[in-house]
């Protein structure tokens, strides 16, 4: 089950993250972003309404092919909530074992957050199915190969800093996807309630990710 996540997040190739986004608004902007091509959407687990934010989504997005996970989960427990909330994929700042270990138990694809090879290879042997590179841009994308050198073909997405004008250079480095937040949620369009706009700037992204 969780391969099959990862597929869908590959084939997107970017992960949408919506940190902040209020209970009222975060439907709509989830709807507005899938419309622009995002199909893999994180809700950050930094408030009291994470479950319920997740839940929505969710049930927004039944009928079509867009995964939702929730992202910033810091321990166990969180992603356990999180999970029975219907998160389908876990990512973290960090490296957690026990956040990988709920994860794996449930078939839920767990993203741990590294930088560094000894983070890497204690996500990996945990049973992490992808590593978040985090944060990605005070190393470049060079840090993904430079991982890669003596851990093999381990799959990588670099978050943190990416932009339109850098995300080419991320995958060119061997990213298998990209997550990305200020630049591809328009936090202004959302303060002023503009899903049109909220959907050009995250098309604008997708569009990048795709040349
Ligand atoms: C976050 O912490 O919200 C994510 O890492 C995204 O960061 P970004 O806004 O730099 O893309």
């Amino acid at each position: 089950e969780a391969e099959a996540i990862e597929d869908r997040i590959v084939e997107n190739g970017v992960l949408a993250v919506l940190r902040g986004v209020d209970e009222e608004q975060v439907v709509p902007v989830a709807r507005a972003m899938y419309e622009a091509g995002v199909g893999a959407l994180e809700v950050t687990a930094d408030d009291t309404r994470t479950y319920e934010k997740i839940a929505a989504i969710d049930r927004e997005l039944a009928d079509t092919d867009a995964v939702v996970g929730a992202g910033t989960v810091l321990d166990a427990a969180s992603a356990q909530s999180v999970i029975d909330a219907g998160a389908e994929f876990v990512v973290s700042p960090h490296t957690d074992a026990e956040v990988v270990r709920v994860c794996n138990r449930h078939g839920v694809l767990s993203a741990p957050g590294v930088m560094t090879p000894t983070e890497a290879v204690t996500a990996i042997d945990a049973g992490a199915d992808i590593l978040k590179m985090f944060p990605a841009s005070t190393v470049g994308p060079g840090h993904i190969g430079a991982l890669q050198g003596p851990l093999g073909d381990v799959s990588v997405i670099p978050t943190g800093g990416i932009g339109r004008d850098n995300v080419a250079d991320y995958f060119d480095a061997g990213a298998v996807a990209v997550g990305a937040g200020s630049s591809i949620v328009d936090y202004e369009a959302i303060a002023e309630n503009d899903m049109d706009q909220v959907r050009e700037t995250a098309a604008a992204f997708v569009e990048a990710v795709e040349d």
